[in-house]
């Protein structure tokens, strides 16, 4: 009843003209996914290039951050409607990299989860415990209040349509994935916080995906985890082959 969601996180990578490559390749090596999301997240500078090649069926658009305000004198910074008027459905938000490089906190991750929500746009939250903090057992702590502070002041049918990507900081970009059993267990902690919040039905509709090292040979054993329902991927969503191996799954 959840559609599987597989995102590739392009990072800091890829020109306009190696944007609408990838793409291309993808709509050919992919072509029509019943019951599966597929979004590519550009760099803002190939938004609008790969919007335009875009088909509408196979590939959504998705960009990597945004800013709350819907316009003013904020240098540098893209707002909510700017995305969708580029033919973005989703954003991330609060990704690890944004929380250590750029100092974002649990607070402005909600502000930025609210206005993506109010703009028509899916925010994918992502959280996820540094290697100090998992080895200290503090996991669920840390993902729990990551969580209870993004989704802070949303409403149930609001929480019903974000994403929460669980991403192990320790995990991202190392090639060291989670266990996909251990991650099934922080992602089923993850919705039980959710249901506190927004109760069961409402819970029982999110997507929560896994990210950190899924590569194609570790998807499957993902997918057939009961409460992960894709995969928020880097590294391996920058080629075509290893992208839609991942997106065509076997689970
Ligand atoms: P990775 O990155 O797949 O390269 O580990 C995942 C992410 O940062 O979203």
């Amino acid at each position: 009843m959840r559609t599987p969601l597989l995102a590739g996180n392009w990072k800091l990578h890829k020109t306009v003209r190696e944007a609408k490559e990838l793409v291309e390749e993808l709509h050919r090596a992919i072509g029509k996914l019943y019951e599966r999301e597929v979004v590519v997240c550009p760099p803002f500078t190939a938004l609008q290039a790969v919007s335009s090649i875009l088909d509408g069926k196979t590939i959504k658009l998705g960009a990597q951050d945004l800013f709350w305000e819907e316009k003013g004198a904020y240098t540098g910074e893209v707002a909510p409607l700017m995305l969708k008027d580029v033919g973005c459905t989703y954003v991330i938000i609060g990704h690890s990299e944004r929380r250590k490089y750029f100092s974002e906190t649990d607070e402005w991750v909600n502000r930025k989860a609210k206005a993506a929500l109010e703009a028509g746009l899916i925010p994918i939250i992502c959280v996820g415990e540094s290697l100090a903090q998992r080895e200290e057992g503090k996991t669920v702590d840390v993902v729990t209040t990551q969580v209870q502070a993004a989704l802070k002041d949303l409403t149930a049918s609001q929480v019903e349509r974000v994403v929460i990507a669980y991403e192990p900081i320790w995990a991202i970009g190392t090639g060291k994935n989670d266990s996909p059993v251990e991650a099934q267990k922080t992602v089923s902690t993850i919705r039980n916080v959710m249901a506190a919040q927004a109760g069961d039905e409402s819970a029982g509709k999110v997507r929560i995906l896994y990210g950190g090292s899924v590569k194609p040979d570790n998807i499957d054993s993902f997918m057939k985890e009961r409460d992960i329902d894709g995969a928020l991927v880097g590294g391996a969503s920058l080629t075509c082959e290893s992208f839609s191996r991942i997106v065509k799954y076997e689970a």
